[in-house]
């Protein structure tokens, strides 16, 4: 090694002589030309030798049985929903030697991922129901020095009981309100969280609902159950989450039950891809001859005006021709023609250029223009079983008057009638017990009113 920086460093001192005499002769033009070609040359030298006594001061230090110790005392500790603490000391016996040292950190469960740092202690988010296992070791800040301490390694045991004990399917969307207490923020987000009891699960079993949002952690006390009185889904009215967040949404559910230990089970939540945009307020529209003239205000947000985006349908209702414009104005002007109805709606996005963009929203609630008020479904879906009912009704006016003729006016006597009202009373007095049968009396007494109507009448 020693060897290598000595030829060097010789090559170095050559270089510098060499560009010494440049400087001194540089009234001459070939010598001018050969002097840039030298620093040219020099550069480049110079930054391969500095690279090179760096290395080399790596190779010393091993050569003289230099080692790098482990972290001490290493722990790891839950400090909050789906969030733990990993912490260290340096080693008391390494050796200074004005090297620059940092840490090597490798969490191995349940997800592998590996990060440095020069910090003693680090946060990371994760969920922990299936415990937590990580390893430190000691290394130097220079990159490819392959100088490494052994490793030292901590873990978080998973909590007690059976996977099957878990909740499943959790789901959750937030959604931004106005608030009601107009002096703290304005804006408020509530949360909403959906899941299913866990297969193994005994009846008794209780879950409980919690989230973490940054330093925020609240407990679910609006709670929806299942027919055997279990928490099934949960509702905040207002949260600290803040839809402008970049945070995670740390959701934490476990449970309690007389005859097993319920597994706790965690999520983490990416609030703009769980955040429910609202519709659009106050859409309005008008009819200018063959113009519609649509009109909204932002949904209600926390994000300012410019952040939206939209989209527009307009739904020609005669003929089921669709109009859907992508906007970021909230007015627009179309061409209609002036005998169809047609049904306006928009929705609304969060744009790209104010935070990660989400899904669309909502759609507000159609507003009808034009002719007909209501679509041709719609109409058919009241006029129709209205008309089937009024039909009915007045059938069975119309039985009901059959028995009150046959009352008034007994019918006259005619051999057909005579033998049916026979056979209706010997069957009348065989089933009185039997609704089937009385069914059958009254149809056969339509027939006799027939029968009558054409000899009275
Ligand atoms: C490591 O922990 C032990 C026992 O808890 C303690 O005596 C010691 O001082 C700690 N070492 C450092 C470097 O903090
Ligand atoms: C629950 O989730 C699983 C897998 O994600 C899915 O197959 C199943 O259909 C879901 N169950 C219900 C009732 O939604
Ligand atoms: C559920 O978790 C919360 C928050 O960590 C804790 O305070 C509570 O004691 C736990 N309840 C059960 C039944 O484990």
């Amino acid at each position: 090694m020693s060897w290598i920086l000595t030829t060097d460093l010789s090559f170095f001192l050559s270089f510098l002589l060499a560009l010494h005499n440049c400087s001194v002769d540089s009234s001459r033009k070939i010598h001018l030309s050969l002097c840039v070609l030298y620093w040219i040359i020099m550069v480049p030298t110079l930054l391969i030798l500095v690279g090179a006594l760096t290395t080399l001061q790596a190779d010393l230090l091993l050569n003289k049985n230099f080692s790098l110790l482990p972290p001490v005392n290493f722990t790891i500790k839950a400090i909050g929903l789906a969030q733990v603490l990993l912490h260290w000391h340096p080693n008391p016996d390494q050796e200074q030697r004005n090297i620059d040292l940092q840490y090597y950190v490798k969490i191995s469960a349940p997800q592998e991922d590996e990060y440095y740092t020069r910090k003693t202690e680090s946060k990371y988010v994760i969920p922990l129901h299936e415990g937590f296992e990580a390893s430190v070791r000691t290394t130097l800040r220079s990159s490819h020095s392959p100088l490494a301490s052994s490793w030292v390694s901590a873990e978080l045991k998973a909590p007690p009981g059976s996977s099957g004990t878990s909740v499943i399917n959790l789901t959750c969307t937030t959604n931004t309100v106005m608030s009601s207490h107009t002096n703290l923020r304005p804006y408020q987000v509530s949360l909403r969280c959906t899941w299913l009891v866990g297969k193994d699960a005994p009846e008794d079993t209780q879950y409980f609902l919690y989230y973490r949002f940054g330093v925020w952690t609240e407990e679910c006390k609006e709670y929806s159950r299942d027919a055997l009185n279990r928490n099934t889904a949960c509702w905040f009215p207002r949260t600290f989450i803040n839809s402008k967040g970049f945070e995670q949404l740390a959701v934490h559910i476990n449970g309690s039950s007389k005859h097993a230990a319920i597994k706790p089970f965690d999520q983490l939540f990416t609030p703009h891809v769980i955040d429910q945009v609202n519709p659009p307020m106050n859409v309005t529209v008008e009819t200018e001859e063959t113009s519609l003239y649509i009109q909204w205000e932002k949904p209600v947000s926390a994000f300012p005006g410019h952040c939206f985006n939209y989209e527009l349908k307009i739904c020609n209702t005669k003929n089921g021709y669709l109009q859907v414009e992508r906007l970021s104005t909230n007015k627009f002007i179309s061409k209609i023609d002036a005998v169809s109805p047609y049904s306006i709606q928009v929705r609304a996005a969060v744009s790209s250029s104010c935070r990660m963009s989400g899904s669309w929203g909502e759609w507000s609630q159609p507003i009808y223009v034009g002719k007909e008020k209501k679509p041709l479904a719609e109409w058919c879906l009241i006029v129709l079983p209205a008309t089937i009912c009024f039909i009915l009704l007045i059938f069975s006016l119309v039985c009901r008057m059959c028995h009150l003729w046959t009352k008034l006016f007994p019918p006259v006597p005619a051999p057909k009638s005579t033998i049916k009202d026979l056979i209706v009373e010997t069957e009348y007095e065989k089933a009185s017990s039997n609704e089937t049968r009385i069914e059958v009396v009254t149809c056969v007494e339509e027939a006799g009113f027939e029968v009558m109507g054409n000899s009275v009448f």
